[in-house]
């Protein structure tokens, strides 16, 4: 009997927030989130995310009622963890809702939510959301402590914060970088272990994203603000096809095999 290794496909999860940046610069309706999510798609994208922040600085209201209504792709909603976010989702019933941390003075998600600290109130926040039928994500630091409470208020998923490893990589720090990969490798192999789903985002770029996305744990990635970019120069479809090229390649040569399955390959 021969043995095979087991590598789960690599979802890429298309972030559309700065599309919204661009159009709230301005006001009015150009350039349209929508319209964005739907070329993702078609540049090979298998979900749509968006975070419905609570200063609204960029995803509204009406593009989450738009998204929910009009994709033809999962919706991935980030949102933190209070009333009036878990209001929204249960009356969009997204697919996944992702819990981040939120701070209004912050120009994008710094660090993981603090999941050990907030465990309390976190814990019947993802009964609701997953009584709703909604699959709950937790947006978290490569921790094992974080990775452990994840487990225990009853996550679905976690989603590792790349954000420190992709930093390493813009300041050329060879061995901060090494110790960050193995960070997230040990993080994934936990959390899987632990009966989680694992996903990763944050910062990745093309140059940043093969090493994690070789980390055969993980599942799913959320990619937004470095592909929104790229499009201003390519279009949106090319810079998806482009990033789902690279994960794709690099998914045929994982960093560890996670098992082996026997029986007939
Ligand atoms: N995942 C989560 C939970 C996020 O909050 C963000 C940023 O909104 C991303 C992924 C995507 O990060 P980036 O826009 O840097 O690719």
């Amino acid at each position: 009997m021969r043995s095979r290794p087991v590598i789960s496909p690599l979802r890429l999860g298309v972030n559309i927030d700065h599309v919204a940046t661009l159009r709230n610069a301005r006001g009015g309706r150009h350039p349209d989130p929508l319209r964005a999510a739907h070329l993702a798609i078609d540049g090979g994208a298998d979900g749509i995310t968006a975070h419905l922040r609570e200063d609204r600085r960029h995803i509204s209201d009406e593009d989450i009622t738009r998204l929910k209504n009009e994709l033809t792709r999962p919706l991935n909603l980030e949102m933190a963890a209070t009333a009036e976010m878990l209001a929204i989702a249960l009356r969009h019933v997204p697919n996944a809702c992702c819990l981040v941390p939120e701070r209004r003075e912050e120009r994008t998600t710094e660090g993981g939510l603090d999941v050990v600290g907030q465990r309390e109130t976190l814990k019947p926040f993802v009964a609701k959301l997953k009584g709703a039928g909604i699959r709950v994500s937790l947006f978290i630091e490569p921790d094992l402590q974080a990775i452990e409470a994840s487990a225990a208020v009853g996550a679905d998923i976690v989603e590792l914060h790349t954000g420190r490893y992709c930093h390493m990589a813009l300041d050329n720090d060879a061995a901060g970088l090494a110790g960050e990969l193995a960070r997230h490798a040990a993080g994934a192999r936990a959390a899987h272990a632990a009966g989680l789903e694992v996903h990763a985002g944050h910062g990745l770029t093309y140059n940043t994203v093969q090493p994690i996305a070789r980390l055969p744990e993980i599942v799913e990635l959320n990619i937004g603000h470095f592909i929104i970019g790229e499009a201003i120069f390519g279009g949106l479809p090319a810079a998806v096809r482009r990033m789902r090229a690279l994960m794709d390649e690099a998914r045929q040569h994982p960093a560890v095999v996670m098992a082996s399955a026997g029986g007939a390959a």
